[in-house]
């Protein structure tokens, strides 16, 4: 039976939603920049620091083998998380934009001048620059495909950007600026149709969607963890066996291989092929804490909870005099990102402060999409399990006050 969806009880363990911002109650809508912390993540962390610390994987002692144990435990709940045939299609990473990265490098090698990379107009600046590299240093050409009006990404677009020379299609599995959630499966297949191979960055929608990477038939999935509850410095890789036994190792160190002499070095499998050095250990026990705190609960449940904030928050915004929404795809998730006539969104953002109220405004990392809108930045609310209608209601009274202020 998933735990009931008990707000109270839920933010009882969250001890920094008590706190008190500019005289007021922490009304906190930043959660898609990175969330809050539950005690079960803090404690997981701390008790593992506490009681059965060491580095992992090398030691013939009990503390090495207890942290090992905590550590491929954190692998074994991210693979169960994103149904994940093995551990082993497993790499930790300190975060999608290390996992984004390691692609790229990886695929480097086999990028020949006039290759093509297809990407969406709204990705985050990490599943963009990797790829800028790669059109800098190996000739490969970016294609980008856009959307439709209400923010959805054209499929036919899509459709009509893959191509022979297409290597790789990475795109986001949901825009951290729009909340469009896209239809990974069917790019997946294009991607494959043509030989190539398809990366979904999975930063925002592992938040608030099931995830099942075999489902999705991507090669190449990449989330974080402090958006998912969990700790900053570590997020999860996931690549398909053939993927993986592909890609050159990203970094050079201890851990990911298997024999290293003066003139020759051969590689460990993956996943420790890909994990140079000592990993992020008690980073990895606080996500696999995060993971299991977040599989309490119905996602089905959380998700309808989160769109009712987003409607609540969208219909309080209805009506407002040059307001608008960025983003109305059907399926959206709970992301609202709005420009309102005659007041910068980085002056909004400093107003609602002022009453407690957390928002993001700026470019979002977004640069691209921000021209395709038409805006140099934008304010962003973003909802997460724990917030409540009446933090909707706060955050609307807010703004009306930083509008009659600004406008
Ligand atoms: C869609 C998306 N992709 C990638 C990232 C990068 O995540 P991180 O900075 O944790 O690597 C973010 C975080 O803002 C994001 O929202």
């Amino acid at each position: 039976m998933p735990r009931k969806l008990d707000l109270t009880a839920i933010r009882a363990e969250f001890p920094i939603l008590a706190r008190q911002v500019n005289g007021h109650p922490l009304v906190y809508l930043d959660n898609a920049a990175s969330a809050q912390k539950p005690d079960a993540v803090i404690d997981a962390m701390a008790n593992q620091a506490r009681t059965a610390y060491a580095n992992v994987h090398r030691g013939l002692h009990t503390l090495a083998n207890e942290a090992t144990e905590a550590f491929e435990a954190a692998r074994e709940t991210v693979r169960a998380f994103l149904n994940a045939p093995s551990t082993d299609n497993v790499i930790f990473t300190k975060g999608s934009t290390e996992g984004i990265n390691l692609v790229a490098s990886a695929l480097a090698a086999r990028i020949q001048p006039g290759d093509e990379i297809v990407l969406s107009i709204m990705e985050h600046h990490s599943n963009i620059v990797p790829w800028h590299f790669l059109r800098e240093r190996r000739g490969a050409v970016l294609r980008w495909v856009g959307l439709t009006a209400d923010g959805s990404l054209d499929m036919d677009a899509m459709r009509a950007a893959i191509g022979p020379k297409t290597k790789m299609v990475a795109v986001t599995h949901m825009s951290n600026v729009l909340g469009t959630v896209t239809d990974v499966a069917a790019i997946a297949a294009m991607a494959h149709g043509v030989g190539a191979q398809l990366l979904a960055d999975g930063s925002q929608a592992a938040v608030h969607l099931s995830v099942d990477v075999q489902a999705l038939g991507c090669d190449w999935y990449v989330f974080t963890g402090h958006k998912l509850y969990g700790p900053t410095g570590i997020g999860a890789l996931y690549g398909t066996a053939e993927a993986l036994d592909r890609a050159r190792p990203y970094q050079g160190g201890g851990e990911m291989i298997e024999i290293v002499e003066t003139d020759r070095v051969t590689y460990n499998t993956p996943p420790h092929k890909f994990e140079a050095g000592t990993p992020p250990i008690l980073e990895a026990v606080g996500l696999g804490a995060a993971l299991r705190w977040m599989g309490q609960f119905d996602t089905a449940e959380v998700a309808a909870h989160e769109h009712a904030l987003y409607t609540r928050a969208r219909e309080a915004l209805r009506g407002i005099n040059g307001l608008k929404v960025h983003g109305e795809a059907p399926g959206k998730g709970a992301v609202l990102s709005f420009s309102l006539e005659g007041a910068h969104p980085h002056d909004l953002a400093q107003i609602l402060d002022r009453y407690g109220v957390a928002i993001r405004a700026g470019h979002h990392c977004a640069q691209p999409l921000m021209q395709y809108l038409g805006v140099s930045a934008t304010a962003r609310a973003s909802f997460a399990l724990y917030n409540t209608q009446g933090e909707v209601d706060a955050f609307a009274e807010a703004l009306a006050k930083a509008r009659k202020m600004l406008v």
